[in-house]
């Protein structure tokens, strides 16, 4: 068998759920590239029928693909792996009738982020749809939580904003670094493409251009999804206030967190940079820069990169650590991909963008 043969019959055959929206626009535009993976089934409840091409035209010939109604026994016969980028609350019923069928599950949406269904329930205002199949997902924030992630047949990709967050924050966590009683401030802010493709007002140009807009500060959905998975990878709890902030840009995310150095813990910018350098030593998408520069968001667009930077105020002993991802890349289909290397055996990286756009 010659190796293209052999690398036929390796393909994995994808199927993407909510193949319209901004996140499964992603995946499709990321499994293009990807060498071992094809994507075999795309679904759209409004625009069955039609082809990818014409709901996203810069996909050019990975485009060519229609779209079908969502009916979990087509995805079954047509796809070896699933990728849901639905709502919460529409993934869930879906979800458990495929990992039930068998085919392993990497779902985008909130309905598999949490393993306490009330957690969830707090969080989202409804029951879980599935609370059986809660608790047998991994949280999918890949530097955390790799070995857990290659035995998965259902991960819950972190949001966007708990993403960049999380990635911050952890290692100040683990290394002891910040004193937890102190609880965090994380001041975040988004691009429009965190809101989805549905059509709102709110998410008009005239709307977001021009102006900064703090929303559900403090009763964001994805404050409780930091404070749990912060606990829950750390070992230590913290009390987390959230101040969410859309910006005037399609994509890219710049998570903030403060808190107050740890009793003991010399006020030294070098030496926290290192110990949060050695947290990410071998992840391959994870840049810590020196002391005294903080990330952009530019610096990641379109790619799977997470850019952070660290310092501490002597005088008031505050810690700041700030990461930049694109919320659709790190923050969603790049992270996902991320996770299906790695329940398929594959290198972390492969497909996956880590040199972003220069102007
Ligand atoms: N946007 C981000 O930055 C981001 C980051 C991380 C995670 N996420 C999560 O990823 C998921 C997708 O986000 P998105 O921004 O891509 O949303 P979106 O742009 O609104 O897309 C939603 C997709 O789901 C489909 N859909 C909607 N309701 C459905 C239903 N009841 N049954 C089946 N399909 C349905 C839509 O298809 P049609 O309308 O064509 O029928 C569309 O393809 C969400 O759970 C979101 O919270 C988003």
């Amino acid at each position: 068998m010659s190796q293209n043969q052999t690398r036929a019959a390796d393909v994995i055959r994808a199927a993407v759920l909510g193949a319209t929206g901004y996140v499964g626009g992603e995946l499709l535009r990321l499994l293009a590239a990807h060498p071992d993976v094809r994507v075999t089934h795309a679904t759209s409840e409004r625009r069955a029928g039609q082809r990818v091409g014409e709901v996203f035209p810069a996909l050019g010939a990975a485009g060519d693909l229609t779209l079908e109604a969502l009916n979990p026994e087509r995805v079954r016969t047509q796809a070896d792996l699933v990728l849901a980028a639905l709502p919460h609350g529409a993934s869930g019923p879906v979800v458990g009738a495929l990992v039930e069928a068998g085919l392993p599950v990497i779902d985008l949406g909130a309905d598999h982020r949490f393993p306490d269904p009330e957690v969830y329930a707090a969080a989202y205002g409804h029951h879980h749809p599935r609370p059986d199949l809660a608790a047998q997902a991994v949280y999918g924030l890949v530097e955390f939580a790799r070995d857990r992630i290659a035995k998965a047949s259902l991960v819950g990709v972190p949001g966007c904003y708990p993403t960049a967050t999380l990635l911050a924050l952890l290692p100040l966590l683990t290394r002891g670094l910040i004193d937890p009683a102190d609880g965090v401030v994380v001041d975040a802010k988004s691009g429009i493409s965190g809101a989805g493709r549905e059509a709102r007002t709110e998410s008009l140009f005239a709307e977001v251009a021009d102006s900064v807009r703090p929303y559900k500060v403090g009763a964001h959905r994805h404050q409780p999804e930091m404070a749990f998975h912060a606990e829950a990878l750390s070992g230590r709890p913290v009390e987390i206030f959230f101040v969410p902030q859309v910006v005037p840009m399609s994509r890219g995310l710049l998570a903030a967190v403060y808190g107050r150095l740890a009793g003991g813990v010399a006020p030294d910018a070098e030496a926290l940079r290192t110990q949060v350098a050695e947290v990410y030593a071998n992840a391959p998408f994870v840049e810590v820069l020196p002391a005294g520069r903080w990330p952009e968001t530019r610096w990641v667009d379109g790619t799977n990169r997470a850019v952070i930077g660290v310092g501490v105020d002597e005088a008031t002993r505050r810690v700041v650590a700030m990461c930049a991802i694109d919320n659709l890349g790190k923050g969603a289909a790049g992270q996902a991909v991320q996770c299906l290397n790695l329940m398929r055996g594959l290198p972390e990286t492969t497909g996956l963008p880590a040199v972003g756009t220069v102007a």
